[in-house]
């Protein structure tokens, strides 16, 4: 395997930044995670849109220009060959002696790129068992809208989920609606059809995947009801799904051990799975 790492190409096990790296002692950086399926990269604009964001909010300048970056990108899936998998890629700001305030503004910002292949066929058979997900208390700052490297509340939230035996958990607001996955948006499906998902202004990362799931979902007919759900509606709900560039648009089948509907993946979970990628550019 291939990695990028600051403007080389180098392999992956060799692959290193310095221990002064801004990421890695303050997590100063922000990162995407993009899928590649039959040798396309899903969604790059809208990532690379939302990288922007990221970056902006943050006060941190591109690495490189946004065009080479997805030369970078691309060049980093062709020579892993990655036909169907993920690109993953991080931006920090940059390799200065420790010390909290920003380096100088002439510190170019760090940037790394890594690709690896992903079977469709284990996603696929994920699909059709679902996945369990916990709840857990919101404990993260407020501004999770900026995707940052800073990820310790996920971290523990999921390795919770693990050892619960289940492979998502949702952070939960005091007021008892259901913010979203320590890696993944959170929906259910209504008895009458239709699909709700929070609001992304406030409190949650706009997922990319999130916002093509609104397209299909206009393709299939589908209403989308943009609003909070609390945990007890999600338990009585049609369906349930998380999504997420690895997972797309993955059924949740139980909820802190509870079954959601009759626990088994819901048809409407599966037929956004199923119309993703005529709709994903
Ligand atoms: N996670 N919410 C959080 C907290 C996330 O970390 C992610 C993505 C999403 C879904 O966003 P998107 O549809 O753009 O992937 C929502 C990536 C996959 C990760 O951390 O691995």
């Amino acid at each position: 395997r291939i990695a990028y790492v600051n403007g080389r190409y180098v392999a992956h096990r060799d692959a290193a930044v310095h221990i002064e790296d801004r990421g890695y002692q303050f997590a100063d950086g922000v990162y995407e995670v993009c899928e590649v399926a039959r040798g396309f990269i899903v969604d790059m604009t809208r990532h690379l849109e939302r990288l922007d964001r990221s970056l902006r909010e943050l006060a941190m300048a591109w690495p490189v220009d946004r065009k080479a970056l997805a030369i970078i990108v691309r060049e980093v899936v062709r020579r892993n060959r990655v036909v169907n998998g993920l690109v993953y890629l991080q931006v920090t700001r940059g390799v200065a002696p420790r010390d909290h305030v920003f380096p100088s503004p002439d510190t170019p910002s760090s940037l790394v790129v890594t690709a690896k292949r992903v079977d469709p066929a284990a996603s696929a058979r994920k699909a059709e068992s679902g996945v369990k997900v916990i709840t857990v208390p919101e404990n993260r700052w407020e501004r999770v809208d900026i995707k940052t490297i800073g990820l310790l509340p996920n971290v523990l939230a999921k390795q919770k989920a693990k050892e619960a035996g289940a492979q998502e958990a949702w952070f939960v607001d005091p007021d008892g609606t259901v913010k979203e996955g320590g890696s993944t948006n959170a929906w259910i499906v209504t008895r009458d059809g239709a699909l709700v998902t929070r609001p992304a202004d406030t409190g949650i990362l706009r997922g990319i995947t999130r916002t093509t799931i609104f397209d299909v979902a206009a393709k299939l007919g589908l209403r989308i009801e943009e609003r909070a759900f609390t945990v007890d509606e999600a338990k009585t709900a049609r369906e349930a799904f998380v999504s997420s560039a690895t997972l797309i648009a993955m059924p949740v089948v139980a909820i802190d051990g509870q079954a959601v509907a009759n626990g088994h993946p819901g048809s409407v979970t599966l037929s956004l799975r199923q119309a993703f990628f005529d709709v994903a550019e």
